[in-house]
């Protein structure tokens, strides 16, 4: 069952903190990073996005495409992310880049990536195998933090200490069932601010998939451009899920929703910095979505139509 890998999340993170990377990073200063993945192990991709957003010195994007930029060379750092190694988008990503001469590093738990990864000597991690790719996230994040690390890319200096933030386990799981309650027969809009916007799309992701549900993203301070006119005369179906943070745009967005009375709940976020927000935020994100699949009657851990899809491309994609 999905929840009981959701609850062994502190265990799991703390394993990766151990895990070894294998292969010899090459030791050039590398003009931009790309990091590629799709869904539970592409939103690892969006979260050190955002970290490295005021901290990096190298561009750094994000593809969930199958084609890579125009700009990638040799100097191209290229950090693929997959946990079944077997996604189509992310595998073309790496064969185009290592078509160019970009440096390719990669974290998966199998499949066709890892073996690339051994044949071609590319620097990689390996994560365990058997879980659930969104519900292996801390284990994507920290093998991906641990593998950025050996090209001097640093996000976090105490692993052991990010992990803490996931200790807890009653206290997420009282808030996770709170918030199912609340959002169980509801369209959720999750708006948050763009430092999190990668957590507002966790929620929507493990909503979608987990719980079989709709539901959307706004960040401000886009959202008050557009979304906010259609705010003016809001669908009853629809809940909101405000991700706090201590931003201006932030304090207008929820006095202006209650005044609209829109039906909504502004989530604290436990931690010290942005990756433990993000982290303590996406355990929520995951166990509120197992709770409202059992609110609703449906399977969490299955995602047919994900499968029907990866089921097309692979007939119809040569690789
Ligand atoms: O969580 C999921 O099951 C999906 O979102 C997958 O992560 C997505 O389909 C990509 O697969 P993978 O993570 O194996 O690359």
């Amino acid at each position: 069952m999905i929840l009981d890998i959701y609850l062994r999340w502190y265990e799991l993170a703390l394993r990766a903190t151990n895990f070894e990377v294998y292969g010899s990073p090459r030791k050039d200063l590398f003009q931009n990073l790309i990091l590629s993945g799709m869904g539970g192990s592409g939103i690892v991709c969006d979260m050190i996005y955002s970290v490295l957003y005021s901290s990096s010195e190298i561009p750094v994007t994000i593809v969930k495409d199958f084609q890579i930029p125009r700009w990638t060379s040799k100097n191209s750092l290229l950090c693929a992310i997959s946990y079944s190694g077997n996604t189509l988008e992310t595998l073309n990503t790496v064969s185009k880049a290592l078509e160019v001469g970009a440096e390719v590093c990669i974290v998966t738990s199998g499949g066709k990536l890892l073996e690339l990864a051994r044949v071609r000597g590319l620097p990689h991690v390996v994560v365990d195998s058997g879980l659930i790719p969104r519900a292996a996230f801390p284990q994507l994040l920290i093998a991906t933090l641990k593998l950025l690390s050996t090209y001097r890319i640093n996000l976090c200096s105490d692993l052991k200490s990010l992990t803490n933030i996931l200790r807890d386990v009653e206290s997420v799981s009282k808030t996770s069932k709170e918030l199912a309650e609340f959002l169980k027969n509801s369209l959720p809009v999750i708006i948050s601010n763009t430092r999190f916007y990668p957590l507002a799309m966790r929620f929507k992701d493990e909503f979608n998939e987990n719980s079989k549900m709709m539901a959307k993203v706004e960040v401000i301070p886009e959202w008050a451009h557009n979304d906010i006119v259609g705010w003016e005369l809001p669908l009853g179906v629809v809940k909101s899920l405000v991700i706090w943070d201590d931003d201006l745009v932030i304090e207008f967005l929820i006095d202006y929703l209650r005044g609209r009375g829109v039906d909504l709940q502004v989530l604290k976020l436990l931690g010290d910095d942005l990756l433990s927000k993000m982290l303590y935020g996406s355990y929520i994100a995951g166990l509120t979505s197992v709770y409202l699949a059992e609110l609703r009657g449906v399977r969490a851990e299955e995602t047919k139509s994900i499968d029907m899809y990866k089921e097309f491309l692979k007939r119809r994609v040569n690789h």
